[in-house]
């Protein structure tokens, strides 16, 4: 999603409000004297706070595989007549998580709705990528708390990426006392037993695990459609971005077993499934700790392009881990879909050095070349960051000259936000708020600019496309995705929603394509 996108979406949540924000501040300074263990003598309940450090070390033995996830029985039928609510933030992962949420809810009885005045449950899925995702949720809280005072058998819990986080802890405990539980992305599991403690207990649930993560393989999934679906195949990260906090908040790199995947695959397919999309923080790095096979990301799509699933997907790459294998699986065709997003992060070797990405631009370019020549009709999309600590003029035109080569797609772009915990944060940084914002409008412009002349050269081309559903603007219009990832907008039958249609292309906007149905339902080989 780009820039705009992305406003668009942020105007539908909440803002904080900015009196809030200098209390926040005022609290913090207080809370930097604090540790998490100053909290525990107020709690009779679960309290188990994160620790960033211990979340950064890596003890690769204690990743565990779980098949026996189930209900206790004394829990069954605990949510008969409860409603919950699940508000998610961030990437993917997160998306899915939700999903997985949502199974447990369900099987614990619970039904779930949109509309928060008759949750009996609402949980916040949060992300803490940048310190904006953090404040959008800071605000909803402070929404919340009116609800929560009408209402005081509500439920209300955060879980998800700032969770993992002590700072954000400390906030919740000191400033959203209406808050019942607290708990990480390695507790997900947990859920039955911690809802059921929130709602006896008579205090604030917090259970955060700070470890390296096992995966546990039979949670239930609520999957919010029926044409499209996530499958996770890996989890964590080891990469160690210097800016990100993401290896503190989601472990150790573990991939799931192959068999796994497939037998999930193969079900979705069953299920009449038209699109999955495999997940992971760096699916390139899948399989890089199963340690008794030779086995990565190449191997498990040549297994998954032969069942019969008219689409797969993968998120997100890092150019490091991308080899050979799986340029040679990709241009394969058939179900693979061409469409890759690369993330960049930045032009300039230098950079890219002090971002710990391990890879200069010249490798970067070389990946590209090689993808191109392989799969010549593969569209590509990146994600870059813009003002870096320290970045000069020089390092930024280079990310400016590097998209152009490339010829990206489309981008995420975004300012480079400190996370407390990360190396990066700990740098002096020279480059005023104001130039970092002109770079972002610069690069913007330019992705602007190749999005809409990428789109163009699809006018008066008929394209296959996986309707989705209506599109938000317009009932009347369905939307869905070509081969390469581009939302088409057109009048059709509803009977074409979840089918992979014929779609004329008539006029190219900036981010999506107006198209006129020619056939519908394609037979997909
Ligand atoms: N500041 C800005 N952007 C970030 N990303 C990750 N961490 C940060 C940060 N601290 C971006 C990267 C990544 C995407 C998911 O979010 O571009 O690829
Ligand atoms: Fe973060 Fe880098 Fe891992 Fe991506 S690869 S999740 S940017 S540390």
């Amino acid at each position: 999603m780009n820039e705009k996108q992305r406003k668009e979406l942020n105007n539908q949540i909440k803002q904080v409000n900015p009196a809030d924000v200098k209390s926040d501040q005022d609290n913090l300074e207080r809370l930097k004297q604090k540790t998490s263990e100053d909290f525990v003598k107020y709690f009779q309940t679960t309290y188990e706070p994160p620790n960033i450090n211990k979340a950064r070390k890596r003890k690769r033995e204690e990743v565990k595989y779980f098949n026996d996830f189930e209900i206790p029985e004394e829990l069954q039928g605990f949510g008969n007549g409860k409603k919950f609510l699940m508000r998610t933030y961030g990437c993917q992962m997160n998306e899915h998580d939700s999903e997985v949420m949502s199974g447990i809810f369900t099987e614990l009885g619970y039904e779930a709705t949109l509309d928060q005045e008759e949750a009996d449950v609402i949980l916040l899925n949060t992300c803490a990528i940048r310190e904006n995702a953090e404040n959008k949720v800071f605000g909803e809280l402070g929404h919340l708390k009116a609800l929560k005072r009408e209402k005081p058998g509500l439920i209300i819990g955060v879980c998800g990426c700032m969770s993992q986080e002590e700072s954000v802890v400390n906030k919740i405990l000191a400033k959203h006392q209406h808050v019942d539980l607290i708990f990480g992305t390695h507790n997900i599991h947990r859920l039955p037993h911690l809802l059921k403690e929130a709602m006896f207990g008579k205090e604030m649930v917090v259970e955060v695990w700070s470890k390296e993560g096992d995966i546990i393989e039979n949670l239930p999934k609520s999957r919010q459609g029926k044409t499209k679906a996530w499958v996770n195949i890996m989890y964590g990260c080891d990469k160690f971005c210097t800016y990100c906090i993401v290896p503190m908040t989601r472990g150790i790199e573990r991939s799931r077993r192959p068999d796994d995947i497939i037998q999930e695959v193969r079900h979705l397919a069953a299920q009449g499934y038209k699109e999955v999309t495999l997940l992971g923080q760096n699916v390139n790095a899948y399989g890089k700790d199963l340690e008794d096979i030779e086995y990565g990301l190449g191997d498990l799509m040549d297994e998954i392009r032969k069942i019969d699933i008219p689409r797969v997907r993968f998120t997100t790459s890092h150019p490091r881990d991308f080899d050979d294998r799986l340029i040679e699986v990709l241009a394969k065709g058939g179900n693979l879909m061409p469409y890759i997003h690369l993330p960049v992060q930045s032009g300039s070797t230098e950079v890219l050095k002090k971002m710990n990405r391990k890879y200069t631009r010249e490798e970067y370019l070389e990946l590209v070349r090689k993808i191109k020549k392989a799969i010549p009709h593969a569209a590509l999309t990146t994600d870059i960051i813009v003002g870096f600590p320290n970045e000069t003029d020089e390092q930024f035109e280079e990310t400016m000259t590097l998209y152009e080569e490339v010829g990206f797609e489309s981008a995420y772009t975004f300012i480079y936000s400190p996370r407390e915990g990360t190396p990066a944060a700990k740098k002096k940084d020279d480059v005023p708020m104001d130039v970092k914002k002109k770079r972002l409008h610069r690069l913007n412009e330019l992705v602007n600019q190749s999005s809409n002349d990428a789109l163009k050269k699809y006018e008066g081309r008929v394209v296959e496309v996986l309707v989705e559903g209506e599109s938000k603007n317009n009932p009347e219009v369905l939307a869905g995705y070509t081969p390469e990832n581009k939302l088409v907008n057109f009048r059709a039958p509803k009977s074409a929603i979840g089918q992979i249609v014929k779609v004329k292309v008539v006029k190219a906007k900036t981010w999506t394509l107006d198209g006129e149905m020619v056939e519908e339902a394609v037979e997909v080989k």
